[in-house]
């Protein structure tokens, strides 16, 4: 348990850790090389070691050198069948993404997760996988434990996708790479792309086109990848937490470097931009295939706003920091379109809306929107359910930056699945917060 209190003022330049998305997949891909690929600033999370571990257990070796890590790796199609099941902690990523990558090798495997993981829905895993010749036996509602039976003889596939989730692309562009013939996946909205960039960054080959039916990417089977020196940018989700804290704190003036800006994943920017947020980016530049830049974030006033329906994908994970400016913004907040909110590591609508309404603040919600009155001044004074929840945690050790009264956080052991050592960065640009 944490307790927040009220802080002065943020300030400094700070650094935060690799991005998640592109840390999984680049030991992913390392391992689906011949030969050493290098990672530099790789996330050594929770998650990220979930994902370490589970390709040493099908082959690939793995090891930290100095500041880097290497990755010894199998090739496409290399994959051997583990001795143990694959457990993989809290980590939807390692799960699917794995999943996806050794549907097309005839290997078996079992995989595993914690409590959160085992209700969150894998039948958007197992249904296209399905289609393409692979027998996946789950427990009852497609959860996991689920035990993967692999297929050498995968068929040239057509998918279109029912949510919208990068997640579930590359489970399927990865079984495309050791299929025969072409696979092809259409998505109504573009995903976070960070695999169509780092397959092509490791010599793969896929086009993507914009059609009237969405985003349409195309990818040859049996591709061979080389292994590459990779370097990993800031994570933009992590980085909101810390934006968000700046912008509410007064008199805060916060740098943060190295951030990825990819489009996909910028949706945050573009809404606390209308909000009114004063942030500078400078320092643009690209790194391994991905856009990066530093950010000044300067403590602003803002107004409620509309989240546009089309920008929902590009901030999936930013719905509750975003709730929590919502809160002290003039106005209210309306977040339509993301009912995909409530299959993550908890249900984030139920997550927000209890700890907010706990906090003092007018929140109501349904299946697949949320809609915040801010107040401008929160009264705080709760001890908050985080749910086990990494970003409904560190959410609400934002808010209490600037509740009337010091809140506390039930939890902050999660914050270790994406951030390890948030707390004490966090503490490095002036926040109080007494554990
Ligand atoms: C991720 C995709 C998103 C995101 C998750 C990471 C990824 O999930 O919420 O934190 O690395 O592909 P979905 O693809 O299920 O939306």
């Amino acid at each position: 348990m944490i307790t927040v209190n009220r802080s002065k003022k943020l300030s400094g330049y700070i650094s935060i850790p690799g991005d998640k998305s592109i840390s999984h997949r680049a030991v992913i891909f390392g391992s689906l090389c011949i030969g050493k690929t290098t990672i530099e600033g790789l996330l050594e999370s929770e998650d990220v070691h979930r994902t370490i571990e589970a390709v040493r257990q099908l082959g690939a070796r793995v090891k930290r050198k100095n500041d880097k890590w290497e990755v010894d790796g199998f090739g496409v199609g290399g994959f051997t069948s583990p001795e143990n099941v694959i457990d993989c902690g809290n980590s939807g990523t390692t799960c699917r993404l794995l999943m996806g990558a050794i549907s097309t090798t005839p290997i078996s495997a079992t995989f595993i997760g914690d409590k959160s993981l085992s209700q969150r829905p894998m039948d958007r895993i197992i249904q296209p996988l399905s289609e393409i010749g692979v027998k996946c036996s789950a427990r009852e509602g497609s959860f996991l434990p689920i035990t993967l039976e692999g297929t050498s003889s995968a068929m040239p596939s057509d998918f279109e996708s029912k949510v919208d989730s990068a997640q579930v692309k590359s489970a399927v562009l990865l079984a495309g790479l050791n299929s025969r013939g072409a696979t092809r996946y259409v998505e109504r909205k573009l995903t976070r792309d960070h695999t169509e960039r780092m397959l092509m960054f490791f010599g793969g080959k896929i086009k993507t086109q914009k059609t009237e039916y969405g985003y349409y990417h195309s990818l040859e089977g049996l591709q061979e990848l080389k292994p590459q020196e990779i370097s990993i940018p800031s994570d933009p989700s992590s980085a909101s937490f810390f934006i968000a804290a700046a912008l509410m704190v007064e008199g805060s003036d916060v740098t943060i470097k190295n951030i990825c800006m990819n489009e996909t994943r910028i949706g945050f920017l573009k809404v606390i931009n209308k909000m009114g947020a004063r942030i500078e980016v400078y320092n643009k530049k690209a790194v391994c295939g991905e856009p990066v830049a530093d950010l000044r974030v300067i403590s602003s006033r803002l107004k409620g706003v509309k989240v546009p329906k089309n920008i929902v994908a590009s901030m999936i994970d930013e719905f509750p920091i975003l709730a929590v400016l919502a809160a002290v913004a003039e106005g209210k907040t309306e977040m339509r379109g993301i009912e995909e909110l409530r299959v993550k590591e908890s249900d984030r609508i139920f997550s927000m809306a209890t700890g907010l309404r706990e906090c003092g603040v007018n929140v109501s919600y349904g299946d697949d929107y949320m809609t915040v009155e801010g107040v401008r001044k929160v009264k705080g004074g709760q001890l908050i359910n985080t749910f086990n929840d990494h970003r409904i945690a560190m959410s609400f050790i934002c808010l209490g930056q600037v509740t009337q009264k010091p809140i506390e956080i039930s939890e902050t052991i999660s914050i270790g699945t994406s951030f390890p050592g948030f707390i004490e960065k966090f503490k490095e640009i002036g926040a109080n917060l007494s554990s």
